[in-house]
């Protein structure tokens, strides 16, 4: 009796000390943290920049190997074919496919469908990295290289979290689909339409989308539910034939750059605010409830301004730098082709010079709308110069804002998943940049879509020095198991 009552006590002592599923998980990646850095290891090392076509053999090599890697976790994989890309050159090369992949389908369960991208940004030791960009390098807890961050390492965080699950045996609690890309620092030729085309197919099981390619605010896990959107102007100004001396024929024409000048100058003025008529008619109005969201934001606009090394920023209080950078439309100048912008003193009076500048669009704003705004206040600003010069406006390309319904179910997932694994409450946070995929994902499908990024603030990426953290990388494999899991109970 008394023997048995012990080994019942051993038992029950057993049954409580085994720890739960997904803490087994998160105790399995932290032990093979080595083998996940090897495996990013592997991965740098392949020089898949999309936007160098001498390079166009290593990029397609490197979307054949994610593919492979889907297979071996038991999956199935459609290289979907994308054709070829034109070179201005007139050459003609392939495009590398985007991997489709599957892994589960069962009806009971939700289907969770995964974004990333495998191509780089092109990266060169003398460009000023300290570190050869193409071997992974760990110092001082970070591994600098490139697509460490952008976007292989958490590419590579999904798969080794799927694989804990399996080497531990544990049953995926989700079913799992896969579009990884390896064109996406290329404008992702081609993939829209492809999505498009697989919307009543590939996408119909499919619940909810994440999307790992972007990075925290500061210190602390975010979950991202916006990007603003981009429309990019042109500006032409053409006075003459050709280029003239400014001793000879200074003094005697309408200079084309003076023109210019003016016309940039009336976009903006000096305390940031855009001067074309009616570009906040179609901005979303700011609630209460948003403006609580920013509040809790850890933000710290003094280290901002230090970072870039400014002494005054537009805006003082951590609410506005941030609602600025995210919830409001931005007009910049980037340059102007034709103009002198060699050393030393040339006096040329440019024929013709194009001034490039753009605007980030916030919800509700619509390219085309804009376009119509500047084009008429540009036209109006011009004549009032009464130049005799050509002036032409071109929008090179437009694209919306994204914003998700981060009252989601996935919003809550991700929410519990980050509390579980660092401890804290994620930060609700958008992105003043574009990531077009986010968009096209959410309007061509309907489906939900969630930016889990698990970059850091500081990764350098498309910079020199990228990299990610130690603690970043395998926390976040961590990050997508817990949220895995969360999902599967929701
Ligand atoms: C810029 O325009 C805004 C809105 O009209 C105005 O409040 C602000 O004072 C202007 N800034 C300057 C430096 O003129
Ligand atoms: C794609 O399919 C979803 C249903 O799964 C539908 O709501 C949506 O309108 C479709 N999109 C397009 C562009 O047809
Ligand atoms: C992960 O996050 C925890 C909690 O924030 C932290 O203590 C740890 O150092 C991080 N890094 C790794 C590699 O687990």
């Amino acid at each position: 009796m008394e023997l048995m009552l012990a080994v019942f006590s051993l038992l029950f002592l057993f049954a409580t000390q085994a720890s739960p599923p997904l803490d087994q998980v998160l105790k399995y990646i932290d032990d093979h943290q080595d083998d996940y850095v090897q495996h990013l290891k592997e991965w740098v090392a392949i020089q898949s920049e999309s936007g160098s076509p001498a390079k166009r053999d290593d990029v397609i090599q490197m979307i054949q190997i994610v593919g492979e890697r889907i297979k071996s976790l038991g999956g199935s994989v459609e290289l979907a074919d994308l054709g070829n890309e034109e070179l201005p050159n007139g050459r003609i090369i392939p495009l590398p496919p985007v991997v489709l992949g599957e892994l589960g389908k069962d009806p009971n369960k939700i289907t969770v469908c995964i974004y990333g991208h495998v191509d780089v940004q092109p990266a060169r030791i003398e460009d000023g990295w300290a570190t050869d960009p193409y071997v992974l390098t760990e110092k001082d807890g970070n591994l600098y290289g490139r697509g460490a961050s952008d976007d292989k390492g958490p590419v590579l965080a999904w798969l080794h979290a799927i694989e804990a699950f399996q080497a531990l045996k544990q049953e995926l609690p989700v079913n799992l689909k896969f579009i990884f890309e390896a064109m996406e620092e290329s404008g992702s030729k081609g993939l829209n339409e492809l999505l498009s085309e697989k919307n009543e197919t590939f996408f119909s099981s499919v619940d909810y989308i994440v999307i790992s390619d972007s990075g925290w605010l500061s210190e602390k896990p975010v979950l991202t539910y916006g990007t603003r959107g981009l429309c990019y102007f042109f500006v032409e100004v053409k006075c003459a034939k050709q280029d003239l001396h400014s001793g000879l024929y200074g003094g005697t024409v309408h200079e084309a750059m003076t023109d210019l000048i003016g016309l940039l100058d009336s976009l903006v003025n000096s305390s940031g605010h855009i001067l074309i008529p009616g570009i906040n008619v179609d901005v979303a109005p700011l609630t209460e409830e948003e403006r609580l969201l920013y509040k809790a934001i850890e933000f710290n606009p003094e280290d901002f301004k230090n970072t870039i090394g400014t002494t005054e920023l537009l805006h003082e209080s951590k609410e506005d730098v941030l609602l600025h950078r995210w919830r409001f439309p931005s007009l910049s100048i980037h340059g102007i082709e034709g103009a002198f912008s060699g050393p030393g003193a040339k006096t040329v009076i440019p024929a013709k010079v194009t001034g490039k500048f753009s605007i980030r669009l916030v919800p509700d704003m619509d390219p085309e709308k804009l376009n119509n705004q500047v084009t008429t206040y540009l036209n109006r600003v011009f004549a009032e110069r009464r130049s005799p010069n050509k002036m032409q406006v071109t929008l090179k390309s437009g694209s919306r804002a994204w914003i998700a319904r981060f009252t989601d179910k996935q919003y809550v997932a991700g929410r519990r998943a980050t509390n579980k694994v660092f401890g804290v409450d994620a930060e609700m946070i958008r992105e003043g940049g574009t990531i077009p995929i986010a968009r096209t994902l959410q309007h061509t499908t309907q489906k939900s879509v969630m930016l889990l990024p698990i970059g850091g603030a500081g990764d350098a990426i498309h910079s020199q020095n990228e990299k990610i953290s130690r603690g970043n990388y395998i926390n976040g494999t961590k990050l997508f198991a817990a949220y895995i899991a969360e999902i599967s109970q929701l």
